[in-house]
C-alpha cells in the first residue's frame, strides 16, 4: 500500500480528500444503473486489482492515522460510543485477536503480532505502539480488549451474540455511523434494530439474511456493501450529534456539490468468532467527494442514474430529500455529454 498517511480532518475545516490511488481503490457499490435492497452477501475473499479495498481481509488505507485521531476525539466526548455487556468478554478477546491477525496479514509492513502461549506482542508502526500483554488478562492492556483494538482499526464494529436462533447486539464501538445509535440499539435483536429500514422487511430481506448468518462458519467470512450520502466529509454522523451535521444538508448548492457532497460506502464484513461463537460485524466507511467520483466516467454516469431513479422510501430513509435534486442535476452533465469528467482514469 501507499504508506503515506494523510493529515486531514473529518470535522470543522473538513480537509479530508482522496489521492488518485484512493479514488481508484474505492469500493463503488453499484453493479447496475438502479438500486434496491437485496441479500447482497458474497464470500469475503481477496478480489479486484492490486491495492483494491477488497484485497486485504481488514483494509487499511491512507486515512488510517487521521481516522484514529477522529475516533479518539469521539470516544473522549462520548464514552457511550463503546459499550459491551458483561457476558461479551470472551467475544471481546476474540475480536482483538481477529483484528490484530487480519491487519498484520494484510499489511505486514505496518503491523505484527507474535504469540508465545498467552504472552502476545503487538506492534503497530503507524501509531508507534509496541505492546506486550497476556491474552485473556485485561489488566495487561490500557483499555478493555475491544476498546483497545478499535482505537487502532478503521471502521466501526458490532459484536452480536447468538442465542435462541437470534442475533443480539451486545457490544460495539460505533463512531463513524450513518445516523444510528449503538447506545439505543444495544441489547436489541436483528429484527428489532433493523426495524426502521423501509421496504426490505416486506420483501423478506432480513428473514433470509438472519437465516444465513445463523449458519455463518468460522474461517468463511462474508461481505456486503451498503451506501448513503454525507454532506461534508464528516465520519461521525450520529443521532447524538445531529445538531452538528443535520443543518449541513441545507447548505448544498450547484457551485459546491463537487466538494461538499460525498458518496458514503460501507464495506461490511461478517466473521464467526472462535471461542464465543459470536459474530463480528465490521462496518468500514469510505467517503468520496462528487468531484473525485466523476473522475471515473462510468461511476459518474451510473451514480447519476441510481440517484435519479431511487425509490422515494429510500430517499426519505437515507435523508437525501433536501439536496438530491441539486446533486442529480449536477451529475446529469456527466451523463448527457455536456461536461467531461476530469478523466484522470480511463473509463
Ligand atoms: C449482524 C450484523 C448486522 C448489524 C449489526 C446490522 C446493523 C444495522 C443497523 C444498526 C442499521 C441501521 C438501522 C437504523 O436505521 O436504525 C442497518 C441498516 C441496514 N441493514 Fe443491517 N446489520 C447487520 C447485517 C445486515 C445484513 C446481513 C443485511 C443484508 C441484507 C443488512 C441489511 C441492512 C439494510 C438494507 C439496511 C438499510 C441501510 C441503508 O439503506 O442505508 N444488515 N443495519
Amino acid at each position: 500500500m501507499n504508506t503515506v498517511f494523510n493529515t486531514e480532518s473529518f470535522r470543522d475545516d473538513f480537509t479530508f480528500r482522496n489521492s488518485p490511488v484512493a479514488v481508484r481503490r474505492f469500493p463503488f457499490p453499484f453493479h447496475e444503473d438502479k438500486y434496491m435492497y437485496a441479500v447482497n452477501m458474497e464470500p469475503h475473499v481477496p478480489a479486484g486489482p492490486e491495492g483494491h479495498a477488497y484485497r486485504a481481509p481488514i483494509d487499511v488505507d491512507e486515512h488510517y492515522v487521521s481516522e484514529m485521531k477522529d475516533r479518539e476525539m469521539v470516544l473522549r466526548e462520548d464514552p457511550l460510543r463503546a459499550q459491551a455487556l458483561p457476558h461479551m468478554m470472551a467475544a471481546q478477546w476474540d475480536t482483538l485477536e481477529l483484528l490484530m491477525e487480519k491487519q498484520a496479514e494484510g499489511f505486514p509492513e505496518l503491523f505484527s503480532l507474535t504469540k508465545n502461549g498467552d504472552q502476545w506482542h503487538w506492534i503497530n508502526r503507524p501509531l508507534g505502539i509496541d505492546q506486550k500483554f497476556i491474552f485473556g488478562d485485561t489488566s495487561t492492556l490500557p483499555y478493555e480488549p475491544m476498546d483497545y483494538i478499535m482505537r487502532q482499526t478503521q471502521g466501526d464494529i458490532c459484536i452480536v451474540d447468538q442465542r435462541d436462533s437470534q442475533l443480539w447486539m451486545d457490544a460495539g464501538v460505533v463512531t463513524t455511523q450513518a445516523d444510528w445509535s449503538l447506545d439505543f440499539d444495544l441489547g436489541m435483536n436483528f429484527m428489532e434494530w433493523h426495524g426502521p429500514v423501509p421496504l426490505a422487511h416486506q420483501i423478506g430481506v432480513f428473514e433470509r439474511a438472519l437465516k444465513f448468518l445463523l449458519n455463518l462458519q468460522q474461517g468463511k467470512p462474508v461481505r456486503r456493501l451498503n451506501w448513503t450520502m454525507t454532506i461534508n466529509s464528516r465520519l461521525d454522523t450520529s443521532p447524538e450529534n445531529y445538531p452538528k451535521w443535520g443543518p449541513d444538508r441545507a447548505s448544498v448548492a450547484p457551485e459546491n456539490v463537487g466538494n461538499k457532497v460525498h458518496l458514503r460506502c460501507e464495506l461490511q464484513s461478517l466473521w464467526r468468532l472462535p471461542r464465543s461463537n459470536a459474530i463480528l460485524f465490521v462496518i468500514r466507511c469510505y467517503l468520496i467527494k462528487m468531484e473525485e467520483l466523476v473522475a471515473i466516467p462510468k461511476w459518474a454516469r451510473r451514480f447519476h442514474r441510481v440517484l435519479r431513479d431511487l425509490p422515494p422510501e429510500l430517499i426519505d430513509y437515507k435523508g437525501l430529500t433536501r439536496y438530491r435534486p441539486t446533486v442529480v442535476e449536477w451529475l446529469s452533465k456527466y451523463d448527457d455529454g455536456k461536461a467531461t469528467s476530469p478523466g484522470i482514469f480511463p473509463d
